[in-house]
């Protein structure tokens, strides 16, 4: 299939890109596309296109690479709305959490919905995401609590990606809140969800390639983290952490310290966390929307990329802290109050997005042999594409080579 017509083609490479190299994707004006056997086999410009039999015209709008959200906490179940009230009259987050509501309410849906059910209520967020242009998507357990019911969850992620055609990652996050039950026991809690024995069931069944735990002040702290994270290298799941979001108590410098694929959050980072990270050859995950939805300091990003990170862009999709589901919301967010230029935005959410889960060298980018994961825009731009906060400038999502949404 050769895809004609393009407007501009830009051109990201693989990721991770640091620091500077996020600017520096080139564009292609008036560029076309050979796809083969689902992947990138030529791009350049249009007037020196191989001969194609099956030729797509892309209309003279932009094409990017199909969008990578890293982070998100599909499957939930049930909703937090009340609690979203209470925030805005002026409770905080945390304040919610420790008397008892937060992620504890979703857990309590989560127990008491059905796999299927699962199943169910999470499938039309990703169809949605989809038409958002999302073609690759992290998907974390976390909300069950019980070796059972993390299992439910992650059943249910691998159900989940037979059912539509978003590409699904899947993280093992049992240690994301101390459960009721375990109140004044968390190291009983942090030695019953990282049994070896259990971590070692998620690998050999390929039900998570990482495991996760919320390093936080109401949440686990560095040692019961480390604990965790260092059983799940054991059984083969590669660490990723919730870091520095609500304080800064040293979770960043453990994401280094145990060589973390990315370290997500990072709105209270400090010096030692970037070198750590730095150092370990991390990815930064921010996560603007959550900043927005709680009314909390975003990320100082720009200080990240000047450190020479790779930053990648997510939703942080859950209930109760960034109910966004709309990675193109976050891009907005990201130009106009992280002040993001859009080729950074870009990158952030497609190469290193792609780096932050393992999977740069198939998904993320334009690049010979890549995974012919394509977005056709609307506009003649990337600028014009992110100028337009709110309104979904994708026409054409092709995953694989394949078209699987077209705005109608
Ligand atoms: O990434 N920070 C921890 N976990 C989620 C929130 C989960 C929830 O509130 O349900 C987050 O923000
Ligand atoms: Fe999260």
């Amino acid at each position: 299939m050769l895809l004609t017509d393009i407007g501009q083609l830009i051109v990201v490479p693989p990721g991770p890109l640091c620091g500077a190299q996020m600017r520096a994707p080139a564009r292609i004006d008036g560029a076309a596309l050979q796809v083969r056997d689902g992947r990138i086999q030529w791009f350049g410009p249009a007037q020196q296109a191989p001969e194609d039999p099956e030729r797509v015209s892309a209309g003279g709008g932009t094409v990017v690479p199909g969008l990578v959200d890293p982070h998100t906490h599909i499957p939930f179940a049930g909703e937090r709305s009340g609690e979203f009230e209470r925030r805005l009259a002026g409770e905080s987050y945390l304040a919610i959490m420790q008397a008892g509501g937060g992620i504890r309410v979703t857990t309590q849906a989560v127990r008491d919905a059905s796999e299927d059910e699962l199943v169910a209520v999470n499938l039309p967020r990703l169809q949605r995401m989809l038409t958002y242009g999302v073609t690759t998507c992290e998907c974390k357990s976390g909300y069950g609590l019980t070796a059972e019911d993390e299992l439910k969850q992650l059943r249910a992620i691998r159900t989940l990606k037979t059912r539509q055609p978003i590409e699904l990652v899947a993280t093992y996050l049992g240690a994301h809140a101390l459960p009721a039950e375990y109140e004044g026991r968390p190291d009983d809690f942090i030695e019953m969800i990282s049994d070896p024995a259990l971590l070692r069931q998620i690998a050999d069944e390929d039900l998570a390639a990482f495991c996760d735990v919320f390093c936080d002040a109401g949440a686990f702290d560095v040692d019961q983290s480390r604990r965790v994270l260092q059983r799940g290298l054991e059984a083969g799941l590669r660490p990723k952490l919730h870091a520095d979001e609500l304080k800064q108590i040293g979770a960043t410098v453990l994401a280094g310290e145990v060589g973390a694929i990315s370290a997500d959050h990072l709105e209270c980072i400090d010096e030692a966390g970037i070198a750590a990270l730095r150092g370990a050859g991390s990815v930064a995950v921010v996560l603007p929307g959550t900043s927005f939805f709680l009314g909390i300091e975003h990320c100082d990003t720009r200080r990240l990329i000047e450190a020479g990170l790779p930053v990648a862009l997510s939703t942080d999709f859950n209930p109760g802290s960034s109910h966004i589901e709309n990675l193109q919301w976050i891009m907005a967010i990201a130009c106009c109050q992280l002040r993001l230029t859009p080729t950074e935005v870009l990158v952030a959410c497609t190469a290193n997005a792609a780096a932050a889960i393992g999977r740069a060298d198939r998904v993320g980018a334009i690049s010979v042999g890549h995974q012919a994961d394509l977005l056709v825009l609307d506009t003649e731009s990337l600028a014009e594409w992110l100028y337009t906060p709110g309104r979904n400038r994708v026409r054409t999502v092709i995953k694989s080579g394949k078209v699987v949404h077209s705005a109608a």
